[in-house]
């Protein structure tokens, strides 16, 4: 039986707009467990290889999602050599479970890096100035030094890159008491309507 509690349970619209309206929280909440999900890529070696983000913004008139990376980290290589990319959300007290998967556009050098760089905190800012590169081998786990201070916020601009991924397709998986539901949502490109179907769970 169907958890009346829950508007959207058996009705496709209600369940996207639902999912939408879970990553527009994500975005702008820290406290969201959706706020880091795990995204994947597709390795240099073609192996899955997938780690945990900061989702930064999420746009639902264009279906986009952001993230910030470093250009000298593993990710950076993979999704510029494929940009095939998939994005995991979860969230146990809501049972909800989002997969979106779309490509990944890399942006370094304009005015989205350039937004996205000014929008971040000092804090985040530093990350990038690591020395040595992310994933570097070091001889001990504390041989690597992050240049810090008010004047020195735009030493890592260089390494910066804002992620977007456009989705193209969302899947809705929710564990209700009364019964799971799962839903897919396809979206041409072109289209801004997405076929919506049930799926077994
Ligand atoms: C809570 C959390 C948030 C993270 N956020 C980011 C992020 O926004 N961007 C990022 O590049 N790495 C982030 N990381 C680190 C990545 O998970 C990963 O370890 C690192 O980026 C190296 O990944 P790669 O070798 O696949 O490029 C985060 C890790 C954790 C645990």
């Amino acid at each position: 039986m169907t958890d009346l509690t829950h508007a959207f349970s058996d009705d496709l619209a209600a369940t996207l707009t639902r999912a939408f309206d879970l990553l527009a929280r994500a975005a702008a909440d820290r406290r969201s467990p959706m706020h880091t999900p795990s995204v994947a890529s597709i390795g240099l070696d073609g192996a899955p290889r997938s780690r945990t983000v900061v989702l930064r913004h999420f746009d639902r008139g264009e279906r986009c999602l952001r993230f910030h990376t470093d250009i000298r980290s593993e990710k950076y290589a993979e999704l510029t050599s494929d940009p095939r990319i998939s994005t995991l959300f979860y969230d146990a007290d809501k049972k909800v479970q989002l997969r979106l998967s779309g490509m990944a556009s890399l942006h370094v050098t304009d005015e989205i890096a350039d937004g996205a760089w000014a929008a971040s905190q000092a804090m985040s800012r530093h990350c990038y100035a690591t020395e040595p590169a992310p994933g570097s081998a070091i001889m001990e786990g504390g041989a690597f030094s992050i240049p810090k201070g008010r004047d020195l916020t735009e030493v890592g601009r260089p390494h910066f890159c804002a992620v977007r991924i456009k989705f193209s397709k969302l899947e809705w998986l929710w564990l209700g008491s009364d019964g799971h539901r799962r839903a897919l949502f396809e979206w041409d490109n072109a289209a801004s309507t997405p076929v919506m179907r049930w799926l077994v769970p």
